[in-house]
This record gives structure tokens, C-alpha cells and sequence, in this order.
């Protein structure tokens, strides 16, 4: 990551698939003044995702791919990064699995944000899972990205105390805030001591 440190900001892109209320979070860090990343560009896998909406709230650049044929998808991906000159990126709700050839070209410079705290509750479902085996606590986590699913390099995580009568809904909302701030949070840890 140190490489990506210059005098301007890192030319971010925001990968999503649905509401996309971190990637909201994640444009809002990002106009302020002493915020390493600027969000560039969005790319999202579904052209409904109410989260496309930011791109013409904040007058950022959107592109949608639907990533059903991946190689073909991820090939447009990798052009328009490229010629936007995109230093990182930040899945935030991304629903679709990237390629280990994909990665290894953005290696180090993928961040993901997790509803649980992995390793525990790696893929889908987590909320379900968690109250399913009566946990007392979840959380959520910001990693780097490898090419095993949920599975690189911790960066912050934070701790959430289920309630008695917590549902995966309950859970997913509890949750979800303390993601808008951890973003954030793991991007200024990653810039600030590089
Ligand atoms: C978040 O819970 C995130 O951890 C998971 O998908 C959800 C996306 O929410 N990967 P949003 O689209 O950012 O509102």
C-alpha cells in the first residue's frame, strides 16, 4: 500500500451490487479535506442497485457490468480502472467473486468489508448464521482482498453485542452502522502510518 502515497489523493473505485450506503459513507470520507482516497469512479454489477443513484448525487463516474460472463466483465473493468487511473479498490457490497488473475493485477490494493468477524462467518448468510449458533458477539471486518473468499489480511474489525432477542435483520441494521464507520476507519489506519 505504501506505493499509493504521493501529495494527491488516491484515485479510488467503489465496487457495488445493491443499496450501497457504505459506498455513500465511503464518497462522503472522501470529499473531506484530510481523506487520503477520492472516489473516482463506481462500478456496479447490477444496473437496478440503488446504490448507482451516488454517482449522479455526487457527480462521480458509474459503469455497470453485469459479470455473468466474469472474463469479459472483468476485462471492461480492468480497461476503465485503468484509464481513470484507479490506484485502489473497495468492495462495498460487491456480490460477485473476482478472478485470482484480477486480483493478483490489483494485488494489495483490494479492500472488502464483511458483515462478521472473520475468520468467522466467511460468504453469505452471515446474520443467520451467527444467531443460529447462539453466538454472543459478531462484528464486522475491513480486509484485503486475496483470492480465497473473506480470507486476506485483516485490517480493522470491530466487536457487536447481539441482543437477547436479535434477528438476522435486527443484526444486519446493528451491524451495518458500525461498517459505515469501520470503512473509513481501516482507510485512514492503512495512510496514516504507511
Ligand atoms: C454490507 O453489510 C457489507 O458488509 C456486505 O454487503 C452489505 C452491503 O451494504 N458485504 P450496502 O450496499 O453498502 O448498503
Amino acid at each position: 500500500m505504501e506505493k499509493l502515497i504521493g501529495s494527491k489523493k488516491i484515485r479510488t473505485a467503489v465496487f457495488i451490487s445493491g443499496t450501497g450506503s457504505n459506498l455513500e459513507k465511503l464518497i462522503k470520507f472522501s470529499l473531506k479535506k484530510v481523506s487520503p482516497i477520492k472516489v473516482s469512479l463506481i462500478i456496479s454489477s447490477n444496473a437496478k442497485a440503488k446504490g448507482l443513484k451516488y454517482s449522479k448525487l455526487y457527480r462521480i463516474k458509474k459503469k455497470i457490468y453485469n459479470y455473468n460472463r466474469r472474463k469479459i466483465s472483468e476485462k471492461k473493468t480492468l480497461k476503465e480502472l485503468e484509464s481513470n487511473s484507479i490506484k485502489l479498490i473497495c468492495l462495498a457490497g460487491f456480490m460477485k467473486i473476482l478472478s485470482g488473475d484480477f486480483i493478483k493485477k490489483f494485488k494489495g490494493k483490494i479492500l472488502n468489508i464483511h458483515p462478521s468477524l472473520l475468520p468467522k462467518y466467511k460468504g453469505l448468510k452471515t446474520h443467520e448464521r451467527v444467531i443460529k449458533n447462539k453466538e454472543k458477539y459478531s462484528g464486522c471486518t475491513v480486509h484485503l482482498v486475496n483470492s480465497k473468499l473473506d480470507s486476506g489480511k485483516i485490517i480493522l474489525q470491530k466487536k457487536v453485542k447481539l441482543s437477547k432477542k436479535e434477528t438476522p435483520k435486527s443484526l444486519q441494521r446493528k451491524i451495518l452502522k458500525y461498517e459505515h464507520k469501520l470503512y473509513s476507519r481501516a482507510i485512514d489506519k492503512i495512510f496514516a502510518n504507511p
